[in-house]
């Protein structure tokens, strides 16, 4: 039977060029011979695609906290139990865009649902699934703020909030790390796309030692 995979996820709040780096990530890890599977939350199956878009579009008071974290969770047991957990049995690494931190600073902290609340949603659903590790964007809030207004995309439910709800966003996320030191390393996002990339390779040879040859390879 193949070694599990590493399940890696990409964290923090809005603008900090999570996406493009998870897909440097995994062209890197791809390169060094890693088989990669790069997905998102919410989303990543069919199923949780549609709940996306339930949980995304509209107007802010949409949904309440409590029914949107439901309605994460819902999308992102669909996700672990058909996607993430078949590929790290067959050995596959993945890389998710997002996953539960996620929920713990919106929902938890920036909705003011409560850390606790969506902890115990989280014990209940995942039943001990955690990432093995976790790399969390670190941006200024008005720096993100600039940077989701002018990248030209759609703005979602999240989008639209103000400059407040970004602040407590980065608190939420920079407590988590704090809480869980040995899953979570922080990057400073307000950098190049190199540098932030090479940080984040960094990051991985340290959890990785036994790949730090090949990743350092493939980075140059
Ligand atoms: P997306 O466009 O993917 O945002 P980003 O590029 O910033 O990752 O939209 C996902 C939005 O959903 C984002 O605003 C964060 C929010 N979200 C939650 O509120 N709770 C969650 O558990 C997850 C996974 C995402």
């Amino acid at each position: 039977m193949a070694e599990r995979g590493q399940f890696i996820t990409f964290e923090g709040g809005e603008g900090a060029g999570k996406t493009t780096q998870a897909k440097m990530l995994a062209e890197a890890l791809e390169n060094a011979g890693i088989e990669t599977l790069l997905t998102r939350e919410p989303g990543g199956t069919f199923g949780a695609e549609s709940i996306r878009k339930l949980v995304l579009e509209g107007t802010q008071d949409r949904w309440t906290g409590m029914t949107e974290l439901l309605l994460m969770y819902a999308a992102r047991l669909d996700h672990v139990q058909k996607l993430i957990k078949p590929a790290l049995d067959r050995g596959v690494w993945v890389i998710s865009d997002r996953f539960s931190d996620s929920s713990t600073a919106y929902q938890g902290y920036a909705r003011g649902l409560g850390a606790d609340k969506v902890r115990a949603v989280h014990k209940v659903v995942m039943d001990g699934f955690e990432p093995d590790i976790t790399i969390l964007f670190d941006m200024d809030p008005i720096m993100a703020q600039k940077r989701v207004e002018t990248r030209g995309e759609l703005m979602s439910r999240f989008d639209t909030e103000d400059i407040a709800f970004h602040k407590k966003l980065r608190d939420a996320f920079l407590e988590i790390a704090k809480s869980e030191p040995d899953r979570v390393v922080t990057i400073d996002a307000d950098e190049t796309r190199s540098g932030v990339h090479t940080r984040i390779l960094h990051a991985m040879t340290q959890k990785y030692p036994e790949f730090a040859g090949k990743l350092s390879r493939a980075a140059s």
